[in-house]
C-alpha cells in the first residue's frame, strides 16, 4: 500500500508510455483532465457500472500484454461529483481476472469511513487491495480541532 500525499494531478508519475489507464466517467475534473492530456491510451468506463468497468479492462489489457505495459484504475471512494458511494469492493474483486493497479482518490472518505478512519476501503473490507491510496489534508483533517 503507498500513499500518495502529493496531488493527485499528479499521477503521470506512475504511468508510462506503455501503460493505459481505465477510470470512473464521474471522477472529478482534474483526474479527467490529466488523462485527456496525458495518455494517450485510456478507457473511460459508465460511472459505477462493473460490467462495463470489466469491458475496459479487457481493452486496455489487450494492449499491455502486446507493449509489456500495465494497467491503472482509478475511481474515487467517496464519488464527489455525484455523493456515490464507489464500488471498491466489486472493483477489487475483478482483480482475480485482470490484472491492474488500483488507484483510489478517498479524499471525501479518508478521516470519516471506516472503523478507525482510514477511509473507503477499510469501510468496505478491502484496503488490502488498493494499491495507491490519495487523501487530501483539505477536508476531514482540516476540520480537526474546529
Ligand atoms: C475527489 C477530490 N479529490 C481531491 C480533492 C482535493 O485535492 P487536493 O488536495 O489536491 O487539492 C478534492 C477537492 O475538492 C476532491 O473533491
Amino acid at each position: 500500500m503507498v500513499i500518495l500525499t502529493f496531488g493527485k494531478r499528479n499521477f503521470d508519475c506512475l504511468v508510462d508510455k506503455n501503460d493505459v489507464i481505465v477510470y470512473d466517467a464521474e471522477s472529478q475534473a482534474c483526474i479527467l483532465d490529466r488523462a485527456r492530456l496525458n495518455m494517450e491510451k485510456r478507457f473511460v468506463f459508465r460511472h459505477n457500472n462493473i460490467e462495463d468497468c470489466e469491458q475496459q479492462l479487457l481493452r486496455a489489457q489487450k494492449i499491455t500484454n502486446k507493449n509489456k505495459g500495465a494497467t491503472l484504475l482509478i475511481t474515487e471512494g467517496v464519488i464527489g461529483m455525484c455523493s456515490d458511494q464507489g464500488k471498491l469492493k466489486e472493483i477489487v474483486a475483478l482483480k482475480v481476472n485482470y490484472k491492474f493497479l488500483l488507484l483510489v482518490d478517498d479524499a471525501h472518505g479518508i478521516g470519516c469511513m471506516g472503523k478507525t478512519g482510514a477511509g473507503k476501503g477499510e469501510a468496505q473490507g478491502i484496503q488490502d487491495g488498493i494499491d495507491f491510496h490519495f487523501g487530501t489534508f483539505a477536508k476531514a483533517f482540516a476540520g480537526i480541532g474546529h
